[in-house]
């Protein structure tokens, strides 16, 4: 989705050229989140005027835009906030007029950057043109510029000079969706805010000195007994509706709720809401004195990390209102048992890790890492001598999750294909019913969840908006909710009762690998846990443990096909249209698996078929020259894959076969050339997924490279979706 950025300095003395840079590149480390356009709002020459730049397509144009404009670079400020945006289209297309930051009005009273959707723009919208705004964009977001600005207007006149953090409760309360959001203003030189609901936002600090604090005291509106969270005006449906349920969301109810009215916003009264930073622990230094401090706002920390490894997470309706070298933290609503801190965390991420190294792409690096990745995910949690297995994040719930009537594993694209993957050793290890939903297809469903069912929620990103509205609806349900998660700090992982980090490492490429690796061996290690009582186990865990030990160097040497893949790609799969991946059993996730990788990076259409099915339909589209690849490593279901292939090759098909080191089987039938085989090395049953799904991510990013492809940036798709 969208990425969002803002660097602020205060008491650093930066030129405008400095800031530019630190803008432009923290977009650089977003771009994988969206890459239709990019833009910036940084200080003008006048006093409060505002410089905005845009561009269709990636940062690069942005730059370039910005050199043909030459804005006075060596202009310096000792304090400014500046704000940038890389887009993925959600409503408008990408055109200039759509690009972020969006603006209030012609002279930039109010820019805003916004990651999310707000569901209620339509009327929103109906209502300031109603009050005499014109629109230039096609964007949810331009109606949030409108809006500060409207509601600034309107109190200013009515003589309220209000807080920045208490103008954006406002804007807030007026808001249906999801939002990541950043605001500066003219009205408020050298001041931002930063907002989410459903949309993931960090802030990193840079201070020059110790810091006199780890954490941010949350700062509560006025709570005084009696008195009213002040509501503005809620608007929901169409403009002549009632105002929208005050209680559905978690209001504490104190929320009064006022009848709709289009055309006046009603008057607040000041107290209620200028209590301006009553119980702020600043970011002063330990001495106390002026501390010169740099925030970083970001979707990510990748764009954070070279700066500082000091962050914050943003938690759902926190406003972090920075402004004098200070980050004070507001709440938009009221509600019982709110945490009332945020504190500073150290990351443990390397620059390196975020960097493309010697590969060309970061897929490729990425494909390359899973030796690495997979030996992380393990590291200090099993114990092969022993046979045990101890996941820190599961452990105390082990007992609750073995009561369980069944688990549900839910999750999104590849991170659902790792729970298919699993889903049969699990079954098998914990004797627990498992069933495993797409998340927008279980929501869509409404599947009924009870009190006694485990809620399992794979995500690499772990701010997937499907998974997480899957999660919320299961917490309301009363479910016990485990998250296995790669994003620490992310929504999922902070919102789930426990749960496992696969630490996989930063995963940049769009198209998910490595994250499917560690997923899937995190949760064959979860099966494994759940299982440490049960003696009829103690074979088949002994057995899969030890595979999963030499799972790093098997995949390192199913890497080394790679030039016999580039080889493959170009003479036998490029040309075509379509290609199909047959696989049974513990394969049909690698199939679907593979056939997702194919289809997102190289746009060849590619289905993953369950070898059975075969001849119940697809076994028609079968003839001399559509591609086809099988999975046919050495398990029970061994025998019949054969027969399937025969079937294939009955029709005059050459398959591409995915086998077993040395089994003869294969290789006879390569000599005559009937097929071609890409061998790998051999190892339990349920693991054997780890390995064959590594050649497949080798042909779909060779078939793109070889396709003039830009394989970290595929058409239409972004990291991390966190829209609906
Ligand atoms: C495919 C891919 C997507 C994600 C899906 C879920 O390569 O990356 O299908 O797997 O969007 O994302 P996460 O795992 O972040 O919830």
């Amino acid at each position: 989705m969208c990425g969002i950025f803002g660097y602020c300095n205060y008491l650093v003395e930066r030129s405008r050229g400095d800031i530019i840079d630190t803008l432009v590149e923290g977009l650089e480390r977003l771009e994988y989140r969206g890459y239709d356009s990019t833009g910036i709002a940084i200080d003008g020459d006048q006093p409060e005027s505002t410089l905005l730049y845009k561009q269709i397509g990636k940062v690069a144009a942005l730059k370039e835009e910005i050199s043909h404009d030459a804005p006075r670079r060596d202009v310096s400020f000792v304090s400014h906030c500046g704000i940038a945006h890389t887009r993925w289209a959600t409503h408008g297309e990408p055109k200039q007029v759509n690009c972020h930051p969006q603006k209030s009005d012609p002279s930039c009273e109010f820019t805003v950057v916004h990651n999310g959707i707000i569901t209620n723009f339509r009327d929103l919208k109906t209502l300031l043109i109603n009050k005499g705004y014109t629109f230039e964009s096609d964007t949810d977001t331009e109606c949030i510029a409108k809006l500060f600005k409207h509601l600034y207007d309107e109190n200013l006149s009515n003589g309220h000079e209000l807080d920045f953090h208490v103008l954006t409760k406002l804007v807030l309360l007026e808001l249906e969706g999801s939002y990541g959001l950043l605001c500066r203003s003219s009205h408020y030189p050298e001041e931002v805010i930063a907002t989410r609901k459903g949309s993931p936002l960090l802030i990193g600090v840079k201070s020059e000195k110790k810091l006199k604090v780890d954490f941010v005291d949350v700062e509560f509106p006025d709570d005084n007994a009696g008195k009213p969270d002040t509501p503005l005006v809620s608007r929901s449906g169409t403009p002549n509706g009632s105002a929208r349920s005050q209680t559905t969301n978690g209001f504490s109810g104190l929320r009064r709720t006022r009848p709709y009215d289009s055309n006046n916003l009603l008057p607040i009264t000041p107290n209620e809401f200028n209590l301006r930073h009553s119980q702020s622990r600043a970011f002063l230094s330990e001495d106390g004195k002026p501390n010169p401090v740099e925030f970083f706002v970001s979707s990510d920390a990748a764009s954070v990390i070279k700066h500082t490894k000091k962050v914050l997470f943003l938690e759902d309706d926190d406003i972090a209102h920075i402004y004098d070298g200070e980050l004070h933290i507001h709440r938009s609503r009221r509600e019982v048992g709110a945490s009332m801190t945020r504190s500073i965390q150290t990351l443990e991420m390397e620059l390196a890790q975020i960097m493309k190294g010697p590969y060309t792409h970061f897929m490729q690096k990425e494909i390359f890492e899973q030796p690495d990745s997979t030996f992380n995910t393990m590291r200090g949690r099993i114990d092969f001598d022993s046979g045990t297995v101890m996941l820190g994040g599961l452990q105390a719930w082990l007992p609750a999750v073995r009561r369980a009537r069944r688990l549900i594993m839910i999750a999104c694209g590849t991170s659902y294909h790792s729970c298919l993957a699993t889903r049969a050793i699990f079954e098998e290890l914990s004797e627990i019913p498992v069933s495993v939903e797409l998340a927008s297809d279980f929501l869509d469903r409404k599947c009924p969840v009870f009190r006694d069912d485990v809620c399992c929620f794979v995500s690499q990103s772990g701010e997937t908006a499907d998974t997480m509205l899957a999660l919320n609806y299961c917490l309301e349900r009363g479910a016990l909710t485990v998250g296995i998660v790669n994003s620490v700090g992310s929504s999922i992982s902070r919102v789930t009762h426990c749960g496992v980090h696969i630490n996989a490492g930063p995963e940049i490429g769009v198209a998910s690998t490595k994250a499917y690796t560690s997923q899937y061996i995190a949760l064959v290690m979860f099966a494994l846990s759940l299982s440490d009582d049960r003696v009829s186990k103690m074979e088949r865990r002994r057995e899969i443990m030890n595979g999963l030990r030499n799972i790093p160097d098997q995949i390192r040497e199913v890497l080394s096909l790679e030039p016999r893949i580039k080889e493959l790609c170009q003479q036998d799969l490029e040309e075509h249209k379509s290609l199909l991946l047959l696989g049974r059993g513990y394969q049909f996730a690698t199939a679907l698996e593979g056939a997702l990788k194919i289809k997102e990076i190289s746009y060849m259409h590619s289905e993953g078929v369950l070898a059975g099915e075969l001849k119940h339909g697809v076994l028609a589209l079968v003839d001399e020259q559509l591609p086809i690849i099988a999975f046919a490593t050495r398990d029970s279901l061994f025998p019949k894959v054969v027969s399937t292939i025969e079937q294939v090759t009955a029709r005059k098909g050459h398959p591409v076969i995915i086998c077993n080191k040395n089994d003869d089987v294969w290789a006879k039938k390569a000599e005559t050339k009937q097929l071609v085989t890409l061998e790998v090395p051999q190892t339990v049953d349920c693991l054997q997924g780890l390995l064959n799904i590594i050649p497949l991510q080798l042909i779909s990013y060779w078939l793109a490279v070889n396709r003039g492809i830009d394989v970290d940036f595929p058409r239409n798709l972004a990291k991390s979706v966190t829209v609906e």
